[in-house]
């Protein structure tokens, strides 16, 4: 199996943005615990995009080729019903979509603690750091 682990706007700067909430690995390092998590038992594909275009393109792609999601979707969480509704073919596929933070949105500002995608995700895994994403991937493992 491939696992998607598609990561939303800004999720590039890791590492250097905001340290003291995102913490000081980035992205790369992200997918090298993944991939030694999966071992042999998943492959994964970790993309990250700004454009809320090609995030939705991911996810027909995922549909397409049912593949698990473990999706990112930064701050397009908080508004991006588009987003949310290509999240939805996803599930309704009967295909694992499990959000993740690195963050607790809960526990920042007001607008983060709304997520449009959550109503539609399998499971939401939040306030973790990388481990979000490890906690992640062994639902969907788990799940599949
Ligand atoms: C985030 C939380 C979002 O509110 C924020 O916009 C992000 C990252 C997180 O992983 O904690 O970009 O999704």
């Amino acid at each position: 199996t491939t696992v998607l682990v598609l990561n939303g706007p800004n999720l590039s700067r890791l590492g250097s943005r905001e340290p003291d909430v995102y913490g000081s690995q980035d992205l790369d390092a992200l997918r090298s615990v993944l991939v030694a998590d999966a071992a042999d038992r998943a492959t994964i594909d970790l993309r990250q995009t700004d454009d809320e275009a090609e995030l939705i393109h991911w996810l027909h792609e995922a549909v397409d080729s049912s593949t698990p999601v473990i999706l990112n979707p930064a701050a397009f969480t908080h508004y991006s019903y588009g987003l949310r509704d290509a999240a939805a073919l996803v599930t309704k596929a009967g295909i694992p979509l499990v959000e993740v933070h690195i963050s607790n949105p809960h526990a920042r500002e007001t607008f983060r603690h709304t997520s449009v995608i959550s109503g539609i995700a399998t499971g939401v895994i939040a306030g973790f750091g990388f481990d979000s994403y490890r906690l992640a991937l062994r639902a969907v493992i788990g799940l599949n």
